[in-house]
C-alpha cells in the first residue's frame, strides 16, 4: 500500500507537558548518540495524543532527537500502526478480516462499518466521529470476530452488538472492553472445564486495566499513564500519577461523556488552529527581549569546525548554525549565559539545545584540541 502524508496538515505539533516529560524521559533510556532509538515510542504517543500523526509532530519528534526529517518520516510511513491520515475523532474501528474473525463473522462487521461510518476504509463519517479499516490477524482469535477500538479489544462481537456499541460512542459512552458474549475471557463458550474454582477479579486482566484507567477511547495527553524512570531514579512518579488519574478520569461503561463537551482534543485542536502562537512554542517567533546575540561570522575562518562533534548537534542543525554564522568551537565556547539564552531561543524547531546539552563547555574542550565522551565516539 502506499503510504503518503495527508494534503491537508496542521500548521504545528506540541506534546502536552506531560507527554513531553514522558517523551523527554524516554530519550534518557538511550545511551550517548543513540537518542534516535526513542523514534517509536514517541511517534506514538504524538499519535495517541493526536489521534493520527500529522507532518508537524513527524517532524517535531525529529528535531527532538536530532534526526534528520526524512529519516523519521521514513518509520512513519513505513509501519501500519502509525495512521497518517485524520482518524474519527471518538474512534477509529480495526476490524480483524483474517480467517479465524472471517469465518465467524468480521465481513458482517465490516457491513455495519460501511454503513454506519462511511463506505470506504479510512474515510471518516459524515460527523467526523469514526473512522474504520480493515486489519490483519490481532491475536484474538478464539474470540472472533473482533475489533481493536482505541487501545482495547472489542471481542466476540454479533453485528447488531457491534452496530449498539458503535451508537454507544457516538453518544459519549465508553463501552466495557472484552468479550461482549458474557464470556470472562477466552474459555469454552460452554463455559470453563478447568480451573473451576477460579474466584479472582471480577473481568480480565485487559478489561480490569481498561476499566481502571479508562483510557479505551480517549486521546492520551499524559498524566493517566505513569511516569515511571526507574533508571533516573524516579519509580515514586508512578504512585502519584496513578493516584491523580483515579482522581480525574472516567472509567468505561460509566456513562460519561468521553469529555464534558463531547468534543475530542483532535476537534478542540482544529478548531483551535488559527490562535496565536505561544511564546517560546514550536512555530513561535523568538522572543527578541531573551538575551544577546553573540558576535556571528558572515563566514568561516578557514575551514569550518566540525559541529556535529558537539552533543546534540546534528547534520540539520549544523546547517542552521552556519546559516546564523556559528562556524567554529570557539565562537560557542566564548558565549556566557546571555549569549547562550539567545541562541537557545533563535534555534527554531531545537529551541533550548544549547544549554541542554552544554554546548559551551563541550565546544572548550574541543576548541583547545580536546575530545570530549561524545566526540570520540564519532
Ligand atoms: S483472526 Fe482475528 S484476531 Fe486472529
Amino acid at each position: 500500500m502506499l503510504r503518503r502524508l495527508h494534503p491537508d496538515q496542521p500548521g504545528s505539533f506540541a506534546f502536552t507537558p506531560d507527554n513531553q516529560a514522558w517523551a523527554e524521559a524516554q530519550i534518557t533510556k538511550y545511551p550517548e548518540g543513540r537518542q534516535a532509538s526513542a523514534i517509536i515510542p514517541l511517534l506514538w504517543r504524538a499519535q495517541e495524543q493526536e489521534g493520527w500523526l500529522t507532518r508537524a509532530a513527524i517532524e517535531h519528534v525529529a528535531g527532538m532527537l536530532d534526526m534528520a526529517y526524512i529519516r523519521a518520516l521514513e518509520v512513519a510511513t513505513f509501519y501500519f500502526m502509525f495512521q497518517l491520515q485524520p482518524v474519527g475523532s471518538v474512534a477509529h474501528i480495526q476490524i480483524c478480516g483474517t480467517t479465524s474473525c472471517m469465518i465467524c463473522g468480521a465481513e458482517d462487521l465490516i457491513a455495519v462499518c460501511r454503513e454506519k461510518i462511511a463506505p470506504q476504509p479510512f474515510q471518516l463519517s459524515a460527523d467526523g466521529k469514526f473512522s474504520w479499516e480493515e486489519v490483519e490477524c490481532l491475536g484474538a482469535c478464539t474470540n472472533a470476530p473482533m475489533a481493536q477500538i482505541g487501545k482495547d479489544y472489542y471481542e466476540d462481537l454479533t453485528a447488531d452488538g457491534f452496530a449498539k456499541l458503535l451508537d454507544e460512542m457516538a453518544a459519549g459512552k465508553v463501552p466495557v472492553p472484552g468479550p461482549q458474549n458474557g464470556r470472562f475471557s477466552s474459555e469454552p463458550l460452554g463455559g470453563v472445564t478447568v480451573l473451576k474454582d477460579y474466584t479472582g477479579e471480577a473481568q480480565n486482566g485487559s478489561v480490569a486495566l481498561a476499566t481502571r484507567i479508562g483510557d479505551t477511547l480517549k486521546r492520551i495527553d499524559g498524566p493517566e499513564v505513569p511516569l515511571v524512570t526507574p533508571w533516573q531514579g524516579r519509580p515514586a512518579d508512578a504512585k502519584a500519577s496513578q493516584k491523580t488519574v483515579k482522581a480525574k478520569e472516567p472509567k468505561p461503561a460509566a456513562d460519561k461523556p468521553v469529555d464534558t463537551t463531547g468534543v475530542s482534543k483532535q476537534e478542540a485542536q482544529a478548531k483551535s488552529k488559527a490562535k496565536p502562537e505561544a511564546k517560546g512554542a514550536k512555530g513561535a517567533a523568538p522572543d527578541p527581549d531573551i538575551g544577546t546575540k553573540p558576535e556571528m561570522l558572515t563566514e568561516a575562518k578557514g575551514a569550518a569546525d566540525d559541529l556535529k562533534l558537539i552533543k546534540g548537534v546534528g547534520p540539520k542543525l549544523e546547517k542552521l548554525l552556519n546559516s546564523l554564522g556559528v562556524f567554529h568551537f570557539w565562537q560557542v565556547a566564548s558565549w556566557g549565559a546571555d549569549e547562550v539564552a539567545w541562541v537557545d531561543e533563535n534555534l527554531e524547531g531545537f529551541r533550548g539545545r544549547v544549554s541542554r546539552d552544554d554546548w559551551v563547555a563541550q565546544a572548550k574542550i574541543l576548541a583547545d584540541g580536546g575530545e570530549t565522551e561524545f566526540s570520540k565516539r564519532q
